[in-house]
């Protein structure tokens, strides 16, 4: 069946792209999890050449899958504030007014929360690149050589900004509530994509709370490590 406009800007429309986007968000912030996880080898030579491999050896690739990461959390924005949206103009009562449907209705802190986490998540990863991505640099003094090849030291620049106790709480904060947006959105876009069976659901719904412990923990432990062992060196 081709895909029109219409379909596109439909409330199944809207719902669809948010599955599709939030997912492939997902799969970005895995693969960055497990990247980062380097960190806490504390082989600095390791992390720092995966850092210079990612932004100066894969070519065209590099371009594709950052302006893909821009579509894709524009989309994912888009798409939510709209859903939610036109569920305030349809809904007189406010969320927390109304009861828990029961297990049907996975009505959660989780759920309920969604646009919130969401916009918290997002003032997280604007203030994440400025610390990181846009970051000191080769001009400022960061740079390291591996086998032979100068490059950003990355790895210093992660050890100094962990061991400092603010980014530590936000970093704690921020994580928290990205595992409660996966806890509701993993299971919530596997139904928006039509997987909606006695036998699966149960399973996505208990997947998407594993999923969002990983992650939520997985990027506290690494910033926390570091504080608590005062850098990993
Ligand atoms: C302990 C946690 C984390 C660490 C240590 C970390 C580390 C880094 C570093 C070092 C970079 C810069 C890469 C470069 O410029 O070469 C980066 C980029 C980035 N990080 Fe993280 N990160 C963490 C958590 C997160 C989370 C939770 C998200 C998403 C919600 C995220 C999203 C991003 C994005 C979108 C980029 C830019 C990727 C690109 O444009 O290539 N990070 N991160």
């Amino acid at each position: 069946m081709a895909l029109t406009s219409s379909m596109l800007f439909s409330s199944v429309g809207k719902k669809l792209l948010n599955a599709v986007s939030g997912l492939t968000l997902l799969g970005f912030i895995l693969a960055h999890l497990i990247g980062n996880l380097t960190l806490l080898t504390g082989n600095s030579d390791a992390f720092n050449a995966y850092g210079h491999f990612l932004i100066h050896k894969t070519g065209v690739l590099l371009y594709v899958f950052e302006y893909g990461l821009i579509v894709f959390f524009l989309l994912h924005i888009i798409t939510a504030v709209s859903v939610w949206w036109d569920q305030q103009v349809a809904r007189p009562t406010s969320y927390k007014k109304t009861a828990s449907g029961g297990d049907t209705s996975k009505k959660t802190l989780s759920s309920t929360t969604m646009i919130y986490t969401g916009a918290l998540i997002l003032v997280f990863a604007i203030m994440h690149l400025i610390t990181f991505k846009y970051g000191p640099a080769e001009a400022q003094g960061y740079t390291t050589i591996v086998d032979g090849v100068e490059m950003r030291d990355l790895y210093r620049l992660s050890i100094e900004v962990f061991l400092k106790p603010g980014y530590l709480i936000w970093y704690i904060i921020a994580n928290a509530l990205l595992g409660l947006h996966i806890r509701h959105g993993f299971w919530s876009a596997f139904q928006s994509l039509g997987l909606n069976h006695p036998r699966c659901t149960p399973i996505l719904y208990k997947l998407g709370i594993v999923v969002a412990l990983i992650m939520g923990f997985g990027f506290v432990v690494i910033p926390a490590y570091i504080y608590f062992k005062g850098g990993v060196l």
